[in-house]
């Protein structure tokens, strides 16, 4: 029987969340279970402070809205302290190394959470470091927005749908967004389709993974330019074209291969034959170009929940990795019954 107070692993079995591929499904399942039960919780006006006196460390090397924020408000709801750490305000990059910089860190502070240029800065990071390391947003994946996404999918899936039968299609370049998005929803076995000029499908690595999660979770995943991939879509997701880590191509390039067959406008999702299909983007968007205004603020948009869910996912994921996920359960269940 479901129990919200209750996890199927008290520890999770990595110190770090570097990667989802590290956790298997139950133990996602147990992040989306903490992360939506405190969001509840904390909804119904009360408070918590199972993270009193902890730290987080916040490394950026790019520019963050809703990472930044997300983690920042996380920490202080939960009665702790994030430090921003910005690009060109620590000695990281000029005068120390990451790994130096990582042992540091895990003298002062209780977790780090890092959005790095390449994944390799993460994963020595993790090497250095004695305390958690969380990855968000690297060149390869960004598996905070995945955790994020997969809890406003569910939040919104379509009544009575079994998960294998529910169609998630990924509109555009094979970003590290595209790619979290394919390892989470194939991790759910659900049906996964990146829809693309050729030239921008995901990777074999990236596919791979996928498709080691279909045999062992259901599901499926493909990659295609058919437009007829669009029929029968649950959720339609995008991201920008360009810009994000490929910072030499010029936009002109990008905007070629994608505008206007890959723009998600009203035409496209009349395309799905769905009416309740809902659309995603992880934000930032380019208006006008992968998304038109009157889809992104329109009645299928469900952008603006899953903006407001990297907060969910990090206050879960602070927790989790925090090593208070039963206590914070327990909090909640014995607050709840008193
Ligand atoms: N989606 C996302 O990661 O947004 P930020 O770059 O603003 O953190």
């Amino acid at each position: 029987m479901y129990n919200p107070y209750q996890l199927d692993h008290s520890k999770p079995t990595h110190k770090d969340y570097i990667d989802t591929t590290d956790f298997d499904q139950s133990e996602m399942l147990d992040m989306i279970k903490l992360s939506t039960t405190v969001r509840d919780y904390i909804k119904s006006g009360k408070t918590l402070s199972t993270l009193y006196h902890k730290n987080l460390a916040m490394i950026f090397e790019q520019k963050s809205t809703r990472t930044r924020v997300s983690f920042e408000v996380a920490m202080e709801q939960l009665g702790g302290h994030a430090l921003n750490l910005a690009p060109g305000s620590i000695q990281l990059g000029a005068h120390e190394t990451i790994g130096d910089t990582a042992q540091v860190l895990a003298r002062m502070c209780d977790l780090i959470m890092a959005r790095v240029n390449h994944h390799e800065s993460v994963l020595e990071l993790a090497a250095r470091s004695s305390v958690p390391v969380i990855n968000g947003m690297s060149d390869w994946n960004h598996p905070t927005q995945e955790l994020g996404d997969i809890i406003t999918i569910f939040d919104h899936l379509p009544e009575g749908k079994p998960l294998d039968k529910v169609k998630v299609v990924f509109v555009g370049d094979c970003t590290q967004v595209c790619g979290s998005l394919m390892m989470i929803t194939s991790k759910m076995g659900m049906e996964f389709v990146q829809y693309a000029p050729p030239a921008k499908w995901l990777s074999d690595e990236y596919l791979k993974i996928g498709r080691a999660n279909n045999q062992r979770y259901g599901g499926s995943v493909h990659v295609s330019d058919n437009p007829a991939v669009l029929e029968g879509a649950d959720f339609i997701y995008t991201d920008v074209w360009y810009g994000l880590y490929d910072k030499e191509t010029p936009k002109e390039v990008y905007m070629r291969e994608f505008y206007p067959k890959y723009q998600v406008n009203a035409e496209m999702l009349a395309a799905t034959g769905n009416e309740h299909v809902k659309f995603m983007h992880c934000l930032p968007a380019n208006r006008g170009e992968e998304v038109t205004d009157d889809v992104l603020d329109g009645p299928h948009s469900i952008a603006w929940d899953q903006a407001e869910n990297r907060l969910t996912a990090q206050r879960g994921l602070v927790l989790y990795f925090g090593g208070v996920a039963e206590e914070t359960l327990d909090e909640i269940k014995k607050q709840k019954e008193d």
